[in-house]
């Protein structure tokens, strides 16, 4: 059985003060998900001081352990600081950092040598899902983005770039059809035992209405969940679906 896990990603959002005020509530859910926050780096240290049932994850971390890269974070400090897992290829550092699967492979290399869990996220844009190019796209992706790592331990986020921060959630149907593909993909890349035990979220304008017909599809298996995870009152909705 693949146990759900939700995450909120709380991108440049959420100071310090407030973030822990946010926690401090989370901690009081009772619930049988996994539920995590990725919040901005400085915060990590005091938020994992203070969490003791929420994962506390990254929203990045660079593919070489440490050097001359002004800006960014390494996986060793997040190891320092017993960080539970990173986002890695999210949209918006493929649109606007460059990112490409290459790197995201390395930097999931990176974070499984220091048991952290890579959270690794996939999707395609508006352009390639109105001309019918999705699976060829994410295909792909997992394809460079998730090879040769221990699978398992990974967690895998579809989310369709034109569903990201728009309100427009993809149907739960394209969900399950693109997550199953998802895994589908990982047991030709592995095999289907494997595949079967890597928990696959949605991602994209989840909110309180979709949640629950997404997370009863067969193969998802959790929420990335962006705006939606800002309210303490909205996010405890997602998680109690
Ligand atoms: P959203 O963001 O829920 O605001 O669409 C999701 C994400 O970027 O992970």
């Amino acid at each position: 059985m693949r146990k759900p896990i939700i995450i909120g990603n709380w991108k440049m959002n959420m100071g310090l003060k407030d973030g822990l005020i946010f926690l401090k509530e989370l901690e009081q859910v009772t619930t049988n998900k996994e539920v995590g926050i990725a919040c901005q780096a400085p915060l990590l240290e005091r938020m994992k001081a203070n969490a003791h049932n929420v994962l506390i994850g990254a929203q990045n971390v660079h593919e070489e352990t440490k050097g001359a890269y002004t800006g960014e974070i390494s996986v060793e400090l997040l190891k320092e600081l017993n960080v539970d897992f990173a986002i890695i290829g999210h949209s918006e550092r493929r649109t606007y950092y460059n990112e490409n699967d290459e790197k995201i492979n390395l930097k999931a290399k990176q974070l499984q040598a220091n048991n952290i869990m890579p959270v690794i996220c996939v999707g395609e844009t508006l352009e390639q899902f109105e001309s019918g190019k999705t699976l060829e796209v994410i295909n792909k992706q997992v394809e460079v983005a998730c090879k040769d790592l221990d699978i398992e331990k990974c967690v895998i986020a579809y989310e369709p770039v034109w569903a990201i921060g728009t309100g427009k959630t993809a149907t739960t149907e394209i969900a399950q059809n693109i997550c199953s593909a998802i895994r589908e993909k990982l047991s030709k890349l592995y095999n289907s035992e494997q595949a079967n035990k890597v928990r696959i979220q949605y991602g994209g304008s989840v909110n309180e209405s979709n949640i629950k017909d997404l997370l009863d599809s067969p193969d998802i298996d959790g929420a990335l969940v962006g705006g939606a995870s800002l309210k303490i009152a909205d996010f405890i909705k997602l998680i109690e679906a």
